[in-house]
């Protein structure tokens, strides 16, 4: 990290949070504080809070808080080094420079920003005169109006190898800059000159996640020419997989409390980014023609919780779909996942959109596929399960994806829930009605076994469900791993359900608001079932002097067993137990680090 601990205290020292952030909330002051709207809901009255001598806002109605740098961050999206950036800036601080190479070459991307911009705009020129007709032309017959083509900065190279080459030179441009901007073909032969790279092309700049504009993409007009679409090669400013095309305007769309989406819908094409933005889905993406990196699905992240990619419905869609689950397996965490939304068949979203319009996306949305579903497609989907190898290996497949998920919730939540699919469909091997007629007694003792089973099960998910009830801070440590738990008791499954509403609304922590919540979804009798026992459950989770941190930490483990003999229960194999050791492993690691964690916040 370039910026040290004296210069970030130093940055601090120097601005006041209400001046940062009160350019993008309307702040009264309020005593020593300033009050104002929560930017981050859509509240009526004000529960945002800055306080510039203690150099931190809070958030009451999302939970949020931080300093002036996080603020940045979470409101306009930026990266550390990018909110550390603009807040120097304000308080007309020089940044720290690595060396002076390092400015140098910082100075050249500048101006390398700047001729790519001066190209967008003959671009952009050249699409209104002359000749640029048949583009607007082609634009036309593709339902891309004039107000579209500007909103995206479209522009149109035209048949010549020289136009932008001569133009951007007139203005002041070194031959060498342009070549090195992608803008330029150099022949091998150095003798002869350089060329315009983009000829007779529609053309859609793209930016980087800061907005700025460091590459184009090229469409061909006619059908068969040779490439459809031409981007520019990777350069210093553009690395294809690094950035998503639309991004930076999409996280605008994402960030603005009227958008409810839970992330960015990725689609193929520039020409789909479009038509979604158009039909009112302003938070879609692209990548340029290549499957999905992992600094792309960081950036969609980054944005939200969620990524809706979409996809071909045809074989070959859902073979993309498949490596896309792939890279993401390794890389999920709680809150970090992805949703697949499957075209009809040979539809992209444009053509969708354009035949039968917004709705007909909308409700494809809602019926996106999420990624654990996708991964048991993926894998039941390899080859008929008629036989008992056929399921043997689909098990042992679905175990090798596990593995592939490196955070223990995440995994443990995948396994619960893969597993237990497989067990509904395959797995039940003990039958109760061919023991019973001869084996009297020992199904007597069976039956009692079961019931001694059902009520300490029962006991742990009153444990588990009324420990929420009572501790909704808790929630905020174990959010994920509450909402995977799959209870038998209706009651438990309503509270649940109950709980999982009232988080998504608020992400508040807040007690008397959740009982009243539970009571409008008509729980009041369940309600009152767990106060009744508060003691019982309130001495299982470490007593009522308990700090939030051990507390959780005793809950995750009772969570651990309780999925634990949810398994075992359902037919226990070696392959399972060994599987259920190594999440007792791994849920201690994660418990110690929650535990680890909460002392450090304490501190
Ligand atoms: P598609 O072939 O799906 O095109 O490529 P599209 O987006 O539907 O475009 P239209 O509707 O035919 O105009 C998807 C993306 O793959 C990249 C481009 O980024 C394109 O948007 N691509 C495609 C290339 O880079 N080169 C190609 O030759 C084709
Ligand atoms: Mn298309």
């Amino acid at each position: 990290m370039r910026f040290g601990e004296a210069f970030l205290e130093d940055l601090k020292s120097r601005i006041r949070p209400s001046d940062v952030i009160g350019k993008h909330v309307k702040l009264r002051r309020q005593g020593r504080e300033f009050a104002g709207l929560s930017p981050f809901t859509n509240e009526k009255s004000p529960s945002f809070f800055v306080n510039d001598q203690k150099g931190f806002y809070h958030c009451f109605s999302s939970g949020k808080h931080g300093d002036a740098i996080s603020f940045l961050m979470e409101v306009q999206g930026l990266s550390f080094p990018e909110a550390v950036e603009q807040l120097a800036q304000m308080a007309g601080m020089e940044l720290p420079r690595a060396d002076p190479q390092a400015e140098e070459r910082a100075k050249e991307r500048k101006a390398a920003i700047s001729w790519m911009e001066r190209a967008a705009d003959h671009f952009e020129k050249t699409l209104y005169r002359a000749p640029g007709e048949a583009a607007r032309e082609y634009l036309k017959s593709r339902g891309l109006t004039q107000t579209a083509a500007k909103q995206f900065g479209m522009g149109f190279a035209e048949d010549s190898f020289s136009s932008l080459k001569d133009n951007l030179i007139r203005e002041g441009a070194e031959e060498r800059q342009l070549i090195e901007a992608g803008l330029l073909i150099e022949p091998d032969d150095k003798s002869r000159g350089s060329w315009d790279r983009f000829r007779n092309r529609i053309m859609f700049p793209i930016h980087d996640s800061r907005g700025r504009l460091v590459a184009f993409g090229g469409r061909a007009m006619e059908k068969d020419a040779k490439a459809k679409y031409l981007n520019s090669p990777e350069t210093r400013l553009f690395s294809k997989g690094q950035l998503l095309y639309n991004y930076h305007r999409a996280r605008a769309a994402l960030l603005d409390p009227n958008n409810g989406a839970r992330g960015m819908i990725v689609a193929e094409g520039y020409m789909d980014v479009i038509a979604l933005s158009r039909a009112g889905f302003r938070h879609a993406v692209a990548p340029m023609g290549t499957a999905l990196t992992e600094d792309q699905l960081a950036l969609l992240w980054r944005a939200g919780p969620d990524g809706y990619l979409c996809f071909d419905g045809d074989k070959a869609g859902l073979r993309a779909a498949y490596r896309s689950i792939e890279r993401a397996l390794p890389l999920l965490k709680p809150g970090q996942s992805l949703r697949f939304v499957m075209m009809p068949e040979g539809q992209d979203p444009d053509d969708l959109i354009q035949a039968k319009g917004a709705p007909a996306f909308q409700a494809l949305l809602e019926r996106s596929v999420p990624l654990v579903d996708m991964l048991w497609r993926r894998e039941a989907e390899k080859e008929p399960l008629n036989t008992p190898e056929a399921k043997a290996g689909l098990k042992s497949r679905l175990y090798d994806a596990l593995r592939e998920i490196k955070d223990p919730t995440v995994r443990e939540l995948y396994e619960a829930s893969l597993i237990g699919r497989f067990d509904k469909q395959f797995g039940r091997v003990w039958t109760p009605n061919r023991s019973k007629p001869r084996e009297k007694k020992a199904d007597k003792a069976l039956v009692a076994a079961g019931a001694a089973k059902l009520s300490r099960n029962s006991r742990q998910a009153q444990t588990l469900i009324g420990g929420i009830v009572l501790f909704p801070e808790l929630l905020s440590e174990v959010d994920e791993t509450v909402f995977g738990l799959e209870f038998d008791d209706p009651a438990h499954v309503a509270l649940q359900r109950s709980i999982l509403r009232y988080w998504r609304q608020t992400k508040a922590v807040e007690i008397t608001g959740l009982h009243a919540h539970m009571s409008e979804d008509g729980l009041e009798e369940e309600l009152r079932t767990i106060l009744s026992r508060r003691t019982l459950i309130t001495a299982a989770l470490g007593g009522a002097n308990a700090e939030n941190g051990d507390r959780a930490a005793i809950w995750m483990s009772e969570a651990g067993t309780f999925m634990d003999n949810a398994r075992t229960d359902a037919g226990s194999t070696d392959a399972r137990s060994r599987m259920a050791e190594t999440i007792r492993k791994d849920n201690a690691e994660a418990m110690h680090r929650l535990m680890r964690a909460q002392t450090r916040a304490r501190e």
